[in-house]
């Protein structure tokens, strides 16, 4: 049997280049279908060995894990049509945000694994949050986890934590572009410098802070005690985020949740 993917969209694409990319799977064990299949042209090209499916029942019929990269709208028609070829081995594995693990049973009573993962893994970077169905054996959870190992790192995480995880991991990388698009904003507009020179500045200036918290073991506190000493400038512009930071990720937490509950409740309306 071979592993299968269906879709080849923003996630997919990063995720099936990112694991041929660090070998952790080779083209011969793969197959692969999506909706527009002369997206696949340039895969195919570079990777010759790939099986490119004529549709998704011919991938479910040659597989036994079936990854699901299509639109969360797009799973239920996907899980339909292939129904005939799944069997009590299948191994659905899905990335669709609000998915909740409940609702996709209601359809489909086998092994489901969901994964969230971050725009990050384009660098091998960040975290892809996972957790698995009781009917998961042991041996597929570390499967699932050892192969989005390669691409990022994992935590294995319960479905009650998934949503903040999710806001803390995946919605982070455009959460925290755009504070840093404000922050060099406010620089160029209180400055002769220009947007670019500020954009780079406070670029280079996040890649080191990242990388003082990941090598250097700092914690944040200890970045904070390093840089905004005691009556200093810096430690103005702290008591300045201390009033107003910690409201607005309360608030923008509570947000994404509203947003979330409308998501779900929408999906209940396909799925039960
Ligand atoms: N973007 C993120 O940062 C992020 C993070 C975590 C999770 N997610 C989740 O990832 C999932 C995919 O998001 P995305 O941003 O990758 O979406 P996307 O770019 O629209 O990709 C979806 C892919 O699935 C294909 N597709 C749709 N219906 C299909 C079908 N019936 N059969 C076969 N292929 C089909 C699409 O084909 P076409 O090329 O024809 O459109 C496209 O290639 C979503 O459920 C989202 O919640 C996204």
């Amino acid at each position: 049997m071979k592993i299968g993917f269906i879709g080849y969209g923003s996630m997919g694409s990063m995720i099936i280049k990112g694991l041929l990319g660090a070998k952790a799977v080779s083209m011969g064990d793969i197959i692969i279908s999506t909706r527009t299949p002369h997206k696949l042209d340039e895969l195919k090209r570079n990777y010759p060995q790939i099986t490119i499916a004529e549709n998704n029942v011919t991938l479910a019929n040659k597989s036994n894990k079936i990854f699901l990269f299509v639109t969360t709208g797009q799973v239920r028609n996907v899980i339909e049509e292939i129904k005939d070829q799944l069997s009590p081995d299948t191994h659905i594995i899905h990335i669709s945000a609000g998915l909740h693990m409940e609702l996709l049973e209601n359809i489909f009573s086998g092994k489901i694994s969901r994964v969230i993962p971050s725009l990050t893994s384009e660098v091998g970077e960040g975290v892809s949050l996972i957790c698995h169905n009781r009917k998961v054996t042991e041996s597929e959870k570390e499967f699932v986890e050892d192969l989005f190992g390669n691409i990022s790192s994992t935590k294995v995480i319960s479905e009650n934590d998934l949503e903040v995880g999710t806001d803390l991991t995946s919605c982070a990388p455009a959460f925290m572009a755009y504070m840093m698009m404000c922050f060099a904003n406010a620089g160029a507009q209180k400055s002769n410098l220009t947007q670019a020179e500020t954009e780079d500045m406070v670029i280079k200036t996040l890649y080191g802070t990242a990388k003082l918290l990941n090598e250097k073991e700092m914690s944040f506190e200890d970045v904070i005690s390093r840089v905004a000493t005691k009556g200093g400038i810096t430690e103005e512009g702290i008591i300045l985020l201390e009033k107003e930071l910690p409201l607005l990720f309360h608030d923008l937490f509570e947000t994404t949740l509203r947003k979330r509950e409308k998501v779900l409740d929408d999906l209940k309306k396909q799925y039960i």
